[in-house]
């Protein structure tokens, strides 16, 4: 994929997609910078990636602080390739989501890789070269029950995908989005087995989707392999049953 000499900042990179995107951008040569919150799981990534002859290097930040999120953007450096990957979905009624949880979704699917474009897309202007995905969800598009919140959230991240990929396409970025279905992850291992396997048989291939499955769209829309594509949402959902 021509990724060597490039770096890569992978947000939410201790855990799931964003874990399996940070191997399989190191895979192709890419530096990665690690983040997420926990130490541990963070300095276990970078090592795997080290002992497959990689090279990382971890930074924690919390995404719901946007001045956090602007110490991440200083540490990583100049990033040639961004993965706004860290999310948080809760399912529940709008009559009982609450105002705390509103803003959670906010900040972390939508204000986080808004600032992070913010302070990293002016370098990556100047160098003339960068690539952009943002991971949102068939949520995004799908009405599901209790998905609101986490739905608008995404819905944003994808009108600003369209929107950024015409205002930095003539600097030579490309701003792209991946729309996972049910995905095997931390994050979904932590919710009721059944309703994920029901979702999952909504899709045409009925099945759950390993991280890797994901990453593999993820790192082709990063890399100079997809150097025509701008502002398309990749559905990596398992496709749609035909009606009947
Ligand atoms: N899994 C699915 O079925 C699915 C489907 C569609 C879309 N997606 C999207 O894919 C992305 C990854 O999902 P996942 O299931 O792989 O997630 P996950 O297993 O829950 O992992 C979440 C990652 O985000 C990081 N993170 C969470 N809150 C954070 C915060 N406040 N500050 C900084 N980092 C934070 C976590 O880091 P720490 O643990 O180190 O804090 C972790 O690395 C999300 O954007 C999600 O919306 C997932």
């Amino acid at each position: 994929m021509g990724m060597s000499g490039l770096t890569a900042l992978v947000t939410g990179a201790t855990a799931g997609i964003g874990r399996a995107v940070a191997l399989q951008l190191a895979d192709e040569g890419a530096e990665i910078v690690v983040h997420g919150r926990d130490q541990d799981r963070g300095a276990d990534v970078v090592a795997e990636i080290e002992k497959a002859g990689g090279s990382a290097r971890f930074v924690q930040a919390d995404l719901g602080d946007p001045a956090d999120v602007e110490r991440l953007a200083r540490e990583a450096g100049d990033v040639d390739v961004l993965v706004n990957n860290a999310g948080v979905y809760k399912f529940l009624p709008t009559s009982e989501m609450t105002t705390e949880l509103f803003d959670l979704h906010m900040d972390l699917n939508t204000k986080a890789p808004y600032v992070l474009v913010r302070a990293l897309a002016p370098g990556m202007a100047q160098r003339g070269r960068g690539s952009i995905v943002n991971i949102s969800t068939l949520a995004a598009t799908v009405p599901a029950k209790g998905a609101g919140m986490y739905a608008a959230s995404k819905a944003a991240l994808e009108q600003l995908t369209a929107v950024w990929a015409a205002e930095f396409a003539e600097r030579g970025i490309r701003v792209n989005a991946v729309a996972p279905g049910p995905t095997r992850t931390p994050g979904t291992d932590a919710m009721d087995a059944a309703s994920l396997q029901a979702i999952a048989n909504t899709t045409a291939l009925r099945r759950i989707a390993e991280p890797e499955e994901v990453a593999e769209a993820v790192v082709f829309l990063a890399s100079r392999r997809a150097s025509y594509i701008t502002g398309v949402v990749l559905e990596v959902a398992g496709g749609r049953p035909a009606i009947g």
